[in-house]
């Protein structure tokens, strides 16, 4: 008998409950043989012994539902010390927890701190099987995460609403999406959504050519510029000032890119400006059919991976195919827009200012 953990962990995301549908559907196939055990809020709940046996009729239903059924939880240390401090004491109470409780193996679905635990966890003899979630796409190993067409459908649907009241008025929009380190929600939100101006974190921005390009169309007389930032977008004088350090998510409060770049245009462009951030909006709500798709494909590979006793592995989108890849090409990596994406120059190419 396979005793299958199954938790989601990290910030959710549309898609979450539809991947768990596809795990439960492709392994209760092999009922009595497996059995299916919901991990509640992520690691935490590992960490803690809070698992229940669930039932085929748990997944019923969900496949449109945004959130997770089983919680998530994130975690929760922000400097090196309290990683020092923690780490190392979860990652023993898992394991001991998975011995105790004789799993056979775990699905894990989750972004990328979520991938780094997992990848800890099977190199200390977890057999463990993940599966990339996050919005923000920024997950090496696979073309494409889920979770993240449905915010971009949910941010392009503000950058839509927006171009109404920003025109009427004349008005400068600041939209800040979402994304740290990866701005491919900004990139392709931007695009599909028809934004004047990107600007994401990979391109540390210069205010002089971000007003270049809304002086220019003012030229030609368009009197209103929207403009969609990644909230880890920095200008080239905060990019010389860094120190680099990545590691961690900033602090929630803290002043946003957004912000600071209406503070920045109010002091230099006399025009109206207004700032509108969507937050966690682009995380909620009904996952996109494209990803609903995905995730079930992707939890039914997970599931034929477990079958296959095929452990230490991220479920992955390879072109049109869903394959899999060692947790050593995905674990403490990140996937950023690269300099030289066609996806930057066909943006280029039509027009759009990069804030280059
Ligand atoms: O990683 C996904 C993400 O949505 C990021 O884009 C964003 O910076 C972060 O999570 C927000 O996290 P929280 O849920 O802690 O506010």
């Amino acid at each position: 008998m396979m005793k299958i953990g199954l938790l989601t962990s990290g910030g959710d995301c549309q898609g979450l409950n539809a991947a768990l549908r596809g795990v439960a559907k492709t392994l209760f196939k092999a009922v009595p043989y497996v059995e299916l055990y919901g991990i509640q809020d992520g690691y935490r709940g590992l960490i803690e012994c809070k698992w229940r046996k669930m039932k085929l009729k748990e997944f019923s239903g969900i496949l449109r539902e945004g959130g997770t059924i089983l919680g998530t939880s994130k975690q929760p240390y922000r400097t090196k010390q309290d990683i020092d401090e923690h780490i190392d004491a979860n990652t023993a109470a898992m394991i001991r927890n998975y011995q105790d409780e004789r799993f056979e193996a775990l699905i894990v679905l989750g972004g990328n701190k979520t991938q780094k635990t997992a990848f800890t966890l099977s190199r200390n003899g977890v057999n463990v099987v993940t599966l990339p979630k996050t919005i923000d796409n920024d997950l090496c190993g696979t073309d494409y995460t889920f979770g993240f067409d449905s915010a971009v459908t949910k941010a392009v649907e503000f950058l839509d609403a927006i171009h109404t009241t920003a025109a009427a008025h004349g008005r400068i929009f600041v939209i800040e999406l979402m994304g740290n380190k990866a701005g491919w929600v900004t990139l392709y939100a931007g695009l599909a959504g028809s934004a004047d101006v990107i600007l994401v974190p990979e391109i540390p921005y210069s205010l002089g050519s971000v007003i270049g390009a809304i002086n220019k169309r003012i030229q030609l007389g368009k009197g209103f510029s929207i403009i969609a930032i990644a909230e880890g977008a920095i200008s080239r004088e905060e990019a010389a000032m860094s120190t680099g350090n990545q590691e961690f998510e900033p602090e929630p409060g803290r002043a946003s890119s957004g912000a600071k770049l209406v503070r920045m245009l109010g002091e230099k462009q006399n025009q109206d400006i207004r700032l509108l951030v969507p937050g966690h909006f682009q995380r909620g709500g009904a996952p996109t059919p494209h990803d609903r798709v995905l995730c079930l494909r992707m939890g039914a590979k997970a599931g034929e991976l477990i079958l296959r006793r095929q452990y230490g592995c991220m479920v992955a989108l390879q072109g049109t195919s869903i394959g899999y890849v060692p947790l050593s090409d995905v674990a403490g990596k990140t996937k950023t827009i690269p300099p030289d994406s066609e996806v930057l120059e066909q943006a280029r190419m039509l027009g759009i200012s990069l804030g280059e």
